[in-house]
């Protein structure tokens, strides 16, 4: 006897993923059967998603929109509706560090505090908003918001990235309370330091060593491991499933090793 994952038949909406953990979350939910909506604000990018699921075999379409614009977020997923006929899963994976860098504490102004909670907290928020709205119409689907290990271990020069992402674990709960009783689960996961392109321009090597060396795995997080967790949470095996941060860290977690703190932003203002 075997078991297999199968979402054949349904539509799945992956935001930012022409690149990075997106991308393959994409890739995993069309290898597992679904259509996929790729969303990003490149539009090479979101077109390179798309030629790569095609080339598997694939089905998906390229949507390119800001989500930082409210109405484009509205836009966004009338489109993926337009073009699937249904919102099935919604993987809200827009986030990171808002063009910012890590910075101390006591050097951020409201303005980086904000854009670091809008590129989060509301995006995500507005995202789910959206595609609950199609959800409960159907009385069915699967919300995945993608929160951050940071979460769970505060890290030097990160509070208001840790803040905004830990707002989006007691929204995911939020959204399961309100929405569970039209059918629709919401989960959220938890990406520990992942190699994606970006994170491995911003970090030096020794920065990364240490936060290997402090996980119990001794690993780092791939970026197809999120796919493969998404394809699972997405899935009927986790219909029980609702209001819960699932980690995929590596245990770093459980580490009481601290990674060395980075340089502290020499220009606060970016
Ligand atoms: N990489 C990590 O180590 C890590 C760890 C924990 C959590 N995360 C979270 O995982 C998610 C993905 O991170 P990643 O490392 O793959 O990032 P990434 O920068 O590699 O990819 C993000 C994608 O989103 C797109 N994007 C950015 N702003 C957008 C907007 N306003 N509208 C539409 N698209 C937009 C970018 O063009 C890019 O293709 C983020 O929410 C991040 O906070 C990442």
């Amino acid at each position: 006897m075997s078991i297999a994952i199968d979402h054949s038949g349904k539509v799945a909406l992956v935001t930012g993923s022409g690149a990075g953990i997106g991308r393959e979350i994409a890739r995993w939910m069309a290898r597992a059967g679904a259509a996929v909506v790729v969303n990003d604000i490149r539009a090479g990018n979101a077109t390179a998603t798309v030629d790569l699921v095609t080339a598997e075999g694939g089905v998906a379409t390229a949507l390119v929109a800001d989500l930082r614009d409210d109405t484009s977020i509205d836009r966004l997923v009338a489109g993926a509706v337009e073009w699937g006929g249904r919102l099935d899963v919604a993987i809200n994976n827009v986030g990171m560090m808002a063009g910012r860098s890590p910075t101390r504490f006591i050097d951020m102004d409201g303005a980086y505090w904000r854009d670091l909670l809008d590129q989060n907290l509301v995006l995500t928020a507005l995202c789910g908003r959206a595609e609950a709205r199609v959800m409960m119409e159907q009385g069915s689907g699967v919300i995945i918001n993608v929160s951050s290990g940071e979460t769970t271990r505060p890290s030097p020069l990160m509070s208001s990235y840790g803040a905004a992402k830990a707002a989006i674990n007691h929204l995911t709960w939020s959204m399961a309370v309100e929405l569970g009783p039209h059918g629709i689960r919401v989960n959220a996961i938890a990406p520990g330091t992942t190699l994606t392109e970006q994170v491995e321009k911003a970090f030096p090597a020794d920065h990364y060593e240490a936060i290997v060396a402090a996980t119990p795995l001794r690993r780092e997080t791939s970026p197809s491991e999120l796919g493969r967790l998404s394809v699972y949470l997405a899935s009927d095996l986790a219909r029980c499933t609702t209001g819960q941060l699932i980690l995929a860290d590596a245990g770093a977690f459980l580490s009481r090793t601290r990674p060395p703190n980075l340089a502290p932003n020499p220009d606060p203002g970016k």
